[in-house]
């Protein structure tokens, strides 16, 4: 007995001392810290004496990219009050260096040069404040996914290069999908033809999202594609969310490639919130034709979600009689999972009411409530995020683990059965069917915005004086009229 605990004692003593080598929560997913000087954030600067390009620099020369690009999610990843409020949090909970894994995805210049020291706005460059920008994407020059503890891309595991030192002296080099001409760059930069930008693992690094420090999987965008469908067929990130709805359509129904020109900058997804957010801070401050362009994107998010998914009631039978109604909810066009990132936060859920021919309700399940909390029995497609203690959890620093990760692979479905109560006397049943989608639950998102930090006025910039009640979009909804009786028998 005696030799046993000493033998734990040893083995205990030893994984101390790894653990405290290589500042990682794991033997196996050890971590170079001199490779990685930014840990926890994977990113690495090829740096020249040339810095950093500011977006309205590139405006200059490349209006249309910039329009697009400008009021899209990467323009906000930085400004975003929702990502303010929750690093601000972060930082108070576990210190300064979790910011630096935040920042490398929300945004990466800020964080390299050592500009962005914590929470908030006030002071920054131009650079730091626009996110995933211009310079950030282009100056991509390679990756080091297959270096990183899990020798797959994550928490942005790319190499940053804006510039190069050349015989003629520094240089910006911009990497894109052309064979450069000779005009290219309009003697303001060097062009690189680069294979990586028609690659998903140019998203892959910032699309999977690992804990700062236990290296749990929180976000598995890049993953759940590529074990998928559309991976297999060639159907990348780009060909989604960088292109007009009706060119989505297509890569998603037929594998179809969108045109080299059909390409555009929006990178919209699902997150309708922000757009809306950043419209009424464009409206606030005057400028008419950004609150335009940012309802664009707002609507082209939700045209999004309502073409992600289908819902279908099927009745079935017992000797005869109806006893239940099953639902079945099927991905259909999103290249990942449905939903996909941030699971814990993001609800998807299903809302079901049955009423007979006097409009009396006989099945209900999934309304939320006034105050816009979903009952206990709401059938959501999510993750619920636990931390080491098995407690529930949303934040990112204390989830450690999933205790359910119930989300729809793509090109899949999953069914929801709702038991019948005996019928008696009711000759129809008609049945409405929603599936809704909302970026958070309310008090999830109160929270967060109260905890913004204090140079972020929502007020004065977004107009917020409360948090209001989420607006839900309808996904997908389906009505029929079912008989209680077996057609046919
Ligand atoms: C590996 C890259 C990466 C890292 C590291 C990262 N994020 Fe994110 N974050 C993302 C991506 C990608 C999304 C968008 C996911 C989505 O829309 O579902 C996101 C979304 C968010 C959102 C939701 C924003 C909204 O408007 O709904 C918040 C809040 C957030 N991140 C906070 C953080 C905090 C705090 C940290 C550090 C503890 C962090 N992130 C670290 C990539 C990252
Ligand atoms: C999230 C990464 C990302 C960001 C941010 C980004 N780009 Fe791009 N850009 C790409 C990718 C990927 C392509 C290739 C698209 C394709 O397949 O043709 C591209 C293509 C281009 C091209 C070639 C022509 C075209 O439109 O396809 C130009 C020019 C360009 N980007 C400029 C910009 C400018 C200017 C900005 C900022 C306003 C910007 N990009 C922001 C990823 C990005
Ligand atoms: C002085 C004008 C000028 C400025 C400023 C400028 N570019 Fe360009 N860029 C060009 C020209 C001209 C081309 C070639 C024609 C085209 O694609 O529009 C080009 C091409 C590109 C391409 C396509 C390269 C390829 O081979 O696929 C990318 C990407 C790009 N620029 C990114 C940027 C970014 C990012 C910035 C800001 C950091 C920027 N440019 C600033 C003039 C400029
Ligand atoms: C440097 C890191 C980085 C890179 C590279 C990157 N993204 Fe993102 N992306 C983010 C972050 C961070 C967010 C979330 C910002 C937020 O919500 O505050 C995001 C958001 C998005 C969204 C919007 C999600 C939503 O909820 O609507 C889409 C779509 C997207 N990215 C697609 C892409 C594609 C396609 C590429 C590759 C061409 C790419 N991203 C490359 C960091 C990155
Ligand atoms: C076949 C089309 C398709 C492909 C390929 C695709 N997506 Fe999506 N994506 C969608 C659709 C549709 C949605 C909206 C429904 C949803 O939230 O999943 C979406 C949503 C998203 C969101 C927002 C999630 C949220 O709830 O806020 C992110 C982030 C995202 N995609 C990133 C990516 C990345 C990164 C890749 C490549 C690894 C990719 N997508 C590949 C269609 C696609």
């Amino acid at each position: 007995m005696q030799r046993r605990v000493a033998l734990v004692l040893a083995t205990a003593v030893a994984f101390a001392t790894l653990a405290g080598t290589t500042h990682a929560a794991s033997p196996v997913f050890d971590v170079n810290r001199d490779f990685y000087p930014y840990y926890p954030s994977l990113i690495k600067w090829d740096k020249s004496t040339l810095d950093f390009t500011p977006p309205s620099v590139c405006q200059g020369c490349h209006e249309k990219q910039y329009k697009e690009w400008t009021g899209s999610v990467h323009q906000l990843a930085f400004q975003d009050p929702v990502y303010q409020g929750e690093l601000n949090k972060a930082v108070k909970a576990v210190g300064h260096e979790i910011s630096r894994q935040c920042e490398g995805c929300h945004s990466p210049a800020g964080v390299v040069t050592g500009e962005i020291k914590g929470p908030g706005n006030a002071g920054l460059s131009e650079m730091a404040l626009a996110g995933v920008s211009c310079d950030i994407c282009h100056s991509v020059s390679g990756t080091t996914h297959w270096q990183t503890p899990s020798h797959e891309p994550e928490n942005g595991s790319f190499i940053l290069a804006p510039g190069a030192e050349t015989k003629d002296g520094p240089r910006f080099v911009k990497r894109g999908p052309f064979t450069p001409s000779a005009e290219c760059g309009g003697g303001f930069h060097d062009c690189v033809e680069s294979p990586l930008h028609l690659q998903a693992d140019l998203c892959a690094s910032c699309h999977q999202v690992y804990h700062y420090d236990a290296h749990f999987p929180l976000e598995a965008t890049y993953l759940e594609w590529k074990h998928g469908p559309y991976a297999q067929r060639g159907i990348l990130c780009q060909d989604c969310h960088m292109v007009e709805t009706q060119a989505f359509l297509k890569a998603a129904d037929q594998f179809a490639k969108p045109q080299r020109g059909e390409y555009r900058h929006f990178f919209n997804g699902a997150n309708y919130l922000l757009s809306y957010l950043a419209a009424g801070a464009a409206r606030k401050a005057g400028n008419q034709e950004q609150a335009e362009s940012s309802m664009k994107q707002y609507a082209m998010a939700v045209d999004r979600l309502k073409s992600a998914a289908s819902v279908e009631i099927i009745p079935n039978y017992h000797k005869g009689e109806l006893t239940e109604l099953q639902v079945r909810v099927k991905n259909l066009r999103a290249g990942h999972n449905l939903p996909t990132s941030l699971t814990n936060v993001r609800q998807m859920w299903l809302e079901i009411v049955a009423k007979d021919e006097a409009g009396r309700t006989i099945l209900n399940s999934g309304q939320a409530g006034p105050d816009g909390s979903l009952p206990a029995n709401a059938r959501l497609f999510n993750s619920d995020g636990i931390g080491e203690d098995f407690h529930f959890a949303v934040d990112p620093w204390v989830v450690t683990s999933f205790s359910r990760h119930d989300t729809i692979p793509p090109r899949g479905y999953k069914d929801v059965h709702y038991g019948v109560p005996p019928l008696k006397g009711v000759k129809k049943l008609n049945v409405e069917v929603k599936l809704r989608y909302r970026q958070a639950d309310q008090k999830l998102a109160e929270a967060l915005l109260k905890a913004v930090p204090k140079d972020i006025d929502l007020k004065k910039t977004y107009g917020l004086t409360a948090v209001p009640p989420l607006p839900v979009v309808d996904m997908a909804v389906q009505k029929v009229a079912v008989t209680p009786r077996q057609p046919g028998r």
